[in-house]
């Protein structure tokens, strides 16, 4: 009987407890999809996972159905245990503003991970499951230095290397991953030179990962970001084939499907190929007009409260700076004051507006901003003609007209809230700081812009007091 066979039975324990896992995978990635219940999605994520790592260290056999080794167990154990210590502890102590940089520095790590499993286990079984085992190593090893430039260049460490020649150079990178991938496959080379071979393929690899990130620049790197994303679930995916492991394989495909169609979402966001993102030829260059027409006008906390209450329709656009400020509940306060005083508020929400997917459907919904209030670039577009007054707090690319009108931008054609069609616009930021792509923005020389200078925090506690006192 089948209950009595111990090593039968718990081979089938560990299969159910690999299917249980998924299940709860795609139980948090449904709840991750809504900003309210995104918390209790990682968790449920996070069981899956405890699950199917403790269920492994009992009931894995190998082949010749040894278990783990105690030495084994002890080291897998301490490691649980010490990374996740470390990562409660950088989780915690990271600011809100620097999560887009750790989110890269953890892809990394896993990116780095999968590609350790296949070179490993390409020395130890050079004929099994080779091409999954090069494919693993060379998406685990572009993930890695990929997601170490793009945290780079978010942590305003990496600047942008641009040149049209970077495109080709790409192109010949991977061509010759490409050609070392079925050197190695088809054989008719000694062990060692198939194993140089994959030494290069991993070097190779390395390099195509910095150089297809390096000249991506300004406001492209959100498309970059998901494409990362999704390279480290897949190379999961591998190392999970490379295994035979179930819940790897699952894990990996579910986290690769998810970057994938998240960078199919942001492709279209930003009007990108890609292909283009792929071979590292859009974004960082271009020979953009700096030359501003127009001055600057401001606008009192006094004058600005008037035009706000006395509006009809307002729309508020989010961007990094409120972000910064951490002002999302004073503007959640400002929102519903209007609101009070007859004023319709809604929010135009960039899709990269920020620094990562979804930032600012997630801070406002921290600051409790009804769901329904937060409207989608293309819906908001068709209405801003017909507000009396847009504020934009802390967003400076995605309003930025060069991307519609200036060939020479680097953000030409990506696609922005059109801020510029308002009737009237007020922009609260501190200064004249550039936005992420560095670039002038023409819109806050518009002669129906007003500029409301100061931290987007302490400008919106002045005008609720304002608006309060009126
Ligand atoms: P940005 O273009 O980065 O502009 C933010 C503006 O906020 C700056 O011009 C800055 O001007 C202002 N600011 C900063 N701190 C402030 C504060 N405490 N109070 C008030 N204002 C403050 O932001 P955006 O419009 O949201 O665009 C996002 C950009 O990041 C895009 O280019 C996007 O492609 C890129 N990006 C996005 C992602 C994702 S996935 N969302 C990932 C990587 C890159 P002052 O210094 O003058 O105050």
């Amino acid at each position: 009987m089948i209950l009595l066979n111990i090593p039968e039975t718990g081979k089938i324990v560990l299969e159910f407890s690999y299917l249980l896992a998924a299940i709860l995978f795609v139980i948090g990635l449904k709840f991750q999809s809504h900003p309210h219940t995104a918390r209790k999605g990682n968790l449920w994520a996070a069981a899956g996972m405890l699950l199917a790592m403790i269920t492994t260290l009992f009931l894995h056999k190998d082949e010749a159905g040894n278990a783990i080794s105690t030495t084994n167990a002890i080291i897998v154990v301490a490691t649980i245990i010490g990374g996740s210590i470390l990562g409660s502890v950088i989780a915690r102590k990271v600011k809100m503003t620097a999560m887009p940089e750790l989110v890269s520095f953890f892809n990394a790590s896993g990116g780095a991970a999968s590609a350790l499993v296949a070179l490993i286990e390409y020395s130890k079984n050079p004929d099994s499951a080779i091409l999954v085992t090069l494919l693993g190593l060379v998406i685990g090893s572009v993930a890695f230095s990929g997601s170490m430039i793009a945290y780079g260049k978010l942590a305003g460490k990496v600047g942008d290397i641009f040149s049209k020649v970077m495109t080709y150079i790409n192109l010949v990178f991977l061509a010759g991953i490409i050609i070392i991938i079925v050197l190695v496959i088809s054989g008719g080379q000694t062990a060692d030179i198939k194993q140089y071979l994959v030494y290069g393929l991993l070097a190779l690899s390395l390099i195509y990962g910095v150089s297809f990130v390096m000249p991506i620049g300004g406001a492209d790197m959100p498309v970059v970001i998901s494409l990362l994303n999704s390279f480290t679930g897949i190379a999961a995916a591998m190392a999970g084939f490379i295994y035979g492991n179930e819940a790897m394989k699952l894990g990996g495909i579910l986290v690769g499907a998810a970057g994938t169609l998240l960078t199919l979402l942001m492709c279209k966001a930003m009007n990108r190929s890609l292909i283009n993102v792929i071979i590292g030829s859009f974004g960082g260059g271009g020979a953009s007009s700096d030359q501003v027409a127009g001055a600057i006008k401001e606008v009192s906390l006094s004058d600005a409260s008037v035009l706000l209450s006395y509006s009809q329709k307002v729309v508020i656009i989010p961007g990094y700076g409120l972000a910064v400020a951490q002002a999302q509940h004073i503007c959640h306060e400002l929102e519903s004051l209007l609101e009070a005083n007859g004023v319709e508020v809604k929010y135009g929400i960039h899709p990269v507006a920020g620094r990562m997917p979804g930032h600012m459907n997630v801070l406002l919904a921290e600051a409790d901003v009804p769901y329904e209030k937060l409207v989608e670039m293309d819906d908001i577009n068709a209405d801003i003609a017909n507000t009396d007054v847009v504020v934009v707090i802390g967003a400076n690319d995605v309003v930025n007209p060069a991307a519609l009108n200036d060939p020479g931008s680097p953000i030409y054609g990506m696609p922005i809230i059109h801020a510029h069609e308002a009737k009237n616009i007020i922009v609260m930021k501190r200064g004249m700081g550039k936005g992420y792509a560095a670039i002038e923005n023409f819109l806050f020389y518009d002669d129906k812009t007003r500029m409301l200078f100061g931290n987007a925090k302490d400008s919106l506690q002045k005008l609720v007091t304002e608006i309060k006192a009126m």
